[in-house]
């Protein structure tokens, strides 16, 4: 048990018992024609550990899913067989049920979904970290009724970003980018409470320029959220770092490097070279870092060296360094620095809400279990 949640240990004897284990193999799809391939099974590979634990020691193991975000109904093109396939050769004999969200059940958290998901089931393990945010049938349901444990990877991820969250080292640095400002202020401002700098890139930044009166040209940001990134600003003292130095297109269309005005018609896709060496030398010198969020469309060559020089700042740092999940992660990986930091979260959005909340309705719902106390 740890902090009222119970581990597999907590399952008892395991042995012949079938165990539904809700995983998170969302995984990225490439299309081509009618091939589909997965083209990235870390979180397959990160449930490992708890489906070998289980299977090791006897237990029948049923795993499931969701898959993209279907509406509701059974939708090929995101049919669960390519992760069957994968995951038949890393854990074979395992079980895969359908995709989860195939039934409309699923995201509104339908109790007659649950007690179908439950059916001939006789225990439950969430190991599910990257939809934990979810309130979600197959995420707090099963937990009501039977015996229940966090898996391995979940215990992992709890343990890693509620450490960055309630026992950071000094200096201690967050460095937040990404496209949507608001899916991002509630854990800005919860971060700003406990780091000693918050470095922000990303289109997100514009949103602050405009909040600081800036003209920021064509670029994407959010008119509804330039006041709260004004009363972010002003309240934060000196802690927040933008960047000082901007590369995009101009009206004409072609590449450009600015400082933090940009002029009529100009789109900003990445931060520029001066401000990703600022940004290097902070992570250099802290202790401890949190990444999440790319500093630019780092999916085009031209945007993408602000994200590189991040993500190289990371592997190169002495810091202790978490990097959450998403686009960052993918990012690590696309320029083959992922095994260059201490760790990698296997969900986006579920990593943001655990800094922010603490918690998540995974974990709260496990709490509750038949066998927790
Ligand atoms: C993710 O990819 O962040 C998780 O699998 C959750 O997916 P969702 O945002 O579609 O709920």
């Amino acid at each position: 048990m740890i902090n009222g949640i119970p581990t597999l240990e907590d399952l008892g004897d395991v042995a012949g018992k079938r165990v539904l284990v809700r995983t998170d193999f969302n995984v990225p799809l490439n299309y081509d024609g009618d091939t589909v391939t997965i083209v990235d099974d870390f979180r397959i590979r990160a449930a490992l550990p708890t489906i070998k634990w289980l299977t090791e020691r006897g237990a029948e193991v049923v795993c499931a899913s969701h898959l993209g975000r279907p509406k509701g109904g059974p939708d090929p093109k995101y049919s669960m067989d390519p992760v069957r396939v994968r995951l038949a050769v890393l854990a074979p004999g395992v079980e895969l049920m359908e995709n989860l969200r195939f039934n409309a059940g699923e995201t509104n958290n339908d109790d007659e979904f649950v007690a179908k998901l439950i059916q001939g089931v006789e225990l439950y393990v969430n190991d599910a970290f990257g939809a934990s945010h979810r309130q979600h049938a197959s995420i707090v349901g099963p937990a009501k009724t039977l015996p229940s444990a966090m898996g391995r990877l979940l215990e992992k991820e709890v343990d890693v970003l509620l450490g960055v969250r309630d026992r950071p080292k000094r200096p201690f640095v967050a460095v937040l980018g990404g496209a949507k400002v608001s899916d991002k202020l509630g854990v800005v401002e919860a971060l700003l409470d406990v780091v000693d700098s918050l470095v922000i890139g990303g289109a997100m930044c514009f949103t602050f320029f405009a909040a600081q009166g800036k003209s920021i040209g064509d670029s994407l940001f959010e008119p509804d959220q330039v006041d709260v990134c004004a009363r972010i600003l002003a309240a934060s003292g000196d802690k927040i770092h933008l960047p000082d130095d901007l590369v995009g297109l101009d009206a004409a269309g072609n590449f450009a490097t600015w400082g933090t005005y940009l002029p009529d018609g100009a789109k900003g896709f990445d931060i520029g070279p001066g401000s990703a060496a600022a940004f290097t030398d902070v992570i250099m010198d802290a202790r401890m870092v949190f990444w999440n969020g790319p500093m630019g469309m780092f999916e085009d060559d031209r945007f993408a060296a602000g994200t590189r020089t991040v993500a190289q700042a990371m592997a190169d740092t002495k810091a202790f360094t978490v990097v959450g999940g998403g686009d960052s992660a993918a990012a690590l990986a696309q320029f083959h620095l992922d095994d260059d930091v201490d760790h990698v979260s296997t969900g986006g959005g579920a990593s943001l809400e655990l800094l922010e909340l603490g918690d998540l309705p995974g974990l709260a719902a496990l709490r509750g279990a038949p066998n927790a106390n």
